[in-house]
């Protein structure tokens, strides 16, 4: 990219049009020969897609488990590279990424903070993304605000590295990988209860500001006949436009802000932590919010076969003593991330055939 100011500029206006656009009228923007190319938005995933994806975490989850099988997957990628610029503070996304990565073959390299690349000198966000496209081929973005990942995908795609680039987390916008992860948790949990399909699920805390709870919204629209209870204070219910996009697919949901009345009438229980990172005044603004914690004598009020979730980090939303119990898999829920997230790197690699194949 050229740095006139004239050029910026006018990159500036082009790059405003697009955001502004429908995400349906987006979509193709994002995709190479009519596959997905980069993951940035929830939307993009239809239930065959989230039925192979799960299927394919499933296999590499498999052949994991033997060092043949391990073997065999570490030789799947090792002539690719892949770059984890992680500029918001993460702990599983990281680490799923890049194990699964590991778990393929690929080289990995990363940057964990502006203040060590050359964004110091003033070097745009633009110049720094299209530096790291130079070097490696695939791009994996965690960052505070909403629409860089977007951005990010938006520039590369004009030039002649197109090189995938996957969303980590984009603000208080979307997580589109960790919606996959649940979703792949929820279908294993229920596995013995035919699905995702017909279940009810809760969802609970600050829906406002989770970036998770809005994404994984979104892929409810792809199950037959979810209802969904958006359990949250008055300050942080969930926002309009999820409401609305729900309501337009004809996916049940209710909100209340009484937590215990819900906890018996649903199959799947995500608690989520107030995203106070978001706030705009941070030292007046409260984080505890002790009706709609996780307590262990809510053990008793939940269905046998309900599953209690949460995307990590928790803060005070899930009282420990609850790990204990079967039916909390949050900590599975995590691991699950980094076979999911292999399974989305094989695939926009085009290589999953090389992994389906050890199961013919
Ligand atoms: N669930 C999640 O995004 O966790 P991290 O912030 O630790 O990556």
């Amino acid at each position: 990219m050229n740095n006139s100011r004239e050029t910026k500029s006018q990159t500036t206006m082009e790059w405003e049009a697009f955001y502004n656009l429908e995400v349906g009228e987006k979509l193709p923007f994002f995709q190479q020969n009519q596959r997905m190319l980069d993951v940035v938005f929830a939307q993009q995933f239809d239930r065959p897609f989230l039925d192979f994806i799960c299927s394919l975490a499933n296999q590499i989850r498999q052949l994991a488990r033997t060092k043949m099988g391990a073997e065999h997957l570490r030789n799947i990628l090792p002539h690719k590279r892949a770059m984890l610029y992680f500029v918001q503070p993460s702990t599983r996304t990281f680490l799923s990424f890049l194990n699964a990565c590991q778990i393929l073959g690929l080289n990995t390299s990363e940057i964990r903070g502006t203040t060590t690349s050359s964004e110091v000198k003033g070097e745009s966000q633009e110049d720094t993304i299209r530096t790291f496209s130079s070097y490696v081929d695939m791009i994996i973005v965690r960052h505070p605000e909403s629409g860089f990942v977007e951005k990010t995908a938006w520039v590369l795609n004009q030039t002649e590295r197109r090189v995938p680039v996957l969303n980590g987390g984009s603000g208080p916008d979307q997580h589109p990988t960790q919606a996959l992860l649940d979703i792949y948790t929820l279908e294993r949990s229920f596995e013995n209860q035919s699905g995702l399909d017909g279940k009810s699920i809760a969802m609970v805390g600050d829906l406002k500001r989770g970036r998770t709870v809005r994404s994984l919204s979104y892929l409810m629209q792809n199950y037959r006949d979810v209802t969904l209870y958006f359990v949250s204070p008055q300050e942080f219910r969930m926002k309009q436009d999820i409401k609305d996009h729900l309501a337009k697919k004809g996916v049940k949901f209710t909100e209340t802000d009484d937590f215990e009345s819900v906890l018996p009438l649903v199959d799947g229980v995500y608690m989520t932590r107030i995203q106070k990172e978001y706030s705009q005044a941070p030292d007046s603004e409260s984080d505890y919010y002790p009706d709609f914690f996780f307590r262990k004598e809510h053990l008793e009020l939940i269905q046998s076969h309900c599953v209690i979730m949460h995307p990590l980090p928790r803060r005070f939303e899930i009282e420990v003593d609850v790990d204990k119990d079967p039916r909390a898999v949050y900590w599975k829920q995590e691991r699950n991330g980094m076979w999911l997230r292999a399974a989305l790197i094989a695939y926009l690699f085009g290589v999953e055939e090389k992994i389906m194949e050890e199961f013919k």
